[in-house]
């Protein structure tokens, strides 16, 4: 848990940054909508300050609104082109995002997972949550094992995403969307949440049971998700106070890790690892 949403985009962009870092070939997985903003505004800060390179990292989107081109302003693709493709040395070859206007979607989302598959997989999944539980466009009663494919919005979704667009009716009633199994293939997943407005999703998939009715608490199956909350996100969260210790230890632990040679001796030897749920 963070202080504040501003802390929620740094500490994201960091660990984006860290596994770039750590692998310049990487791929990873975006998201869209309200909540990244700030974590692709400081990506492409820490781009600008030559901390960090994109030329060789492949980028697949989760989703894409239906019946939109990729130069509609409302559309997905033009949002990550004017939000972070622009700004950054990605190449725009190797950016995915969903075709909001293919004209076979069985075909086109087969070949959508077959390039991801190609590609080697995601290293990293950013996510972010909406006020249904949804994943992606992975709406309430999603398969927990659904691969990419067309998803209706519910009206919930329609109504939250409506401030995108200049009216409600404008807001398209279906989505192509990777599926709760594709996002579950990455290597390590990323999930922020900011705002008040998120706080009851925020609670129901973290320590609700794992249902389809809220397709985020698929990730509880996840061995390696982070999730990033700013006050706010976090208030209803019954076992905050445990989370706040477990990452008091987690700290220590990586500290320790960090600390110059002290291990020669058994008792101080570095302890590595992390906690995990
Ligand atoms: C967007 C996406 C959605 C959003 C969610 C939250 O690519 O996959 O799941 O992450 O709807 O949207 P915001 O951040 O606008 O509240």
């Amino acid at each position: 848990m963070l202080d504040s949403a501003e802390e929620v985009s740094r500490r994201a962009a960091e660990l984006i940054a860290e596994t770039v870092q750590r692998n310049p070939d990487c791929v990873l997985g975006l998201a869209t909508g309200g909540t990244p903003l700030g974590t692709y505004g400081e990506l492409i800060r820490m781009y600008r300050e030559g901390a960090v390179s994109f030329s060789r990292v492949t980028t697949f989107n989760l989703d894409e609104y239906v019946g939109l081109s990729a130069d509609h302003p409302q559309s997905y693709r033009y949002f990550m082109g004017v939000n972070l493709f622009q700004h950054v040395d990605l190449d725009s070859n190797r950016c995915h995002v969903p075709d909001g206007l293919a004209e076979d979607y069985d075909s086109y989302c087969t070949s959508y997972e077959d390039l991801l598959r190609k590609s080697g997989g995601i290293d990293l999944q950013l996510l972010g949550i909406g006020t249904d539980g949804h994943i992606g466009f992975n709406e309430p009663g999603s398969s927990l094992g659904s691969r990419t494919r067309l998803k209706g919005l519910t009206e919930q979704t329609v109504r939250d995403n409506a401030r995108f667009f200049d009216s409600i009716e404008q807001v398209p009633r279906l989505a192509v969307t990777m599926g709760v199994g594709t996002i579950l293939e990455a290597r390590r997943i990323l999930l922020i949440a900011t705002g008040s407005n998120k706080a009851g999703a925020v609670r129901s998939f973290i320590e609700g049971p794992i249902t389809s009715q809220i397709t985020a608490s698929a990730l509880q199956l996840h061995p390696a998700t982070t999730v990033l909350l700013d006050r706010a996100a976090a208030d209803w969260l019954q076992r905050k106070e445990y989370y706040q210790h477990v990452e008091r230890l987690q700290r220590e632990i990586e500290l320790r890790a960090r600390e110059p040679e002290n291990a020669s001796s058994p008792k101080g030897r570095r302890r590595k690892g992390s906690t995990q749920k």
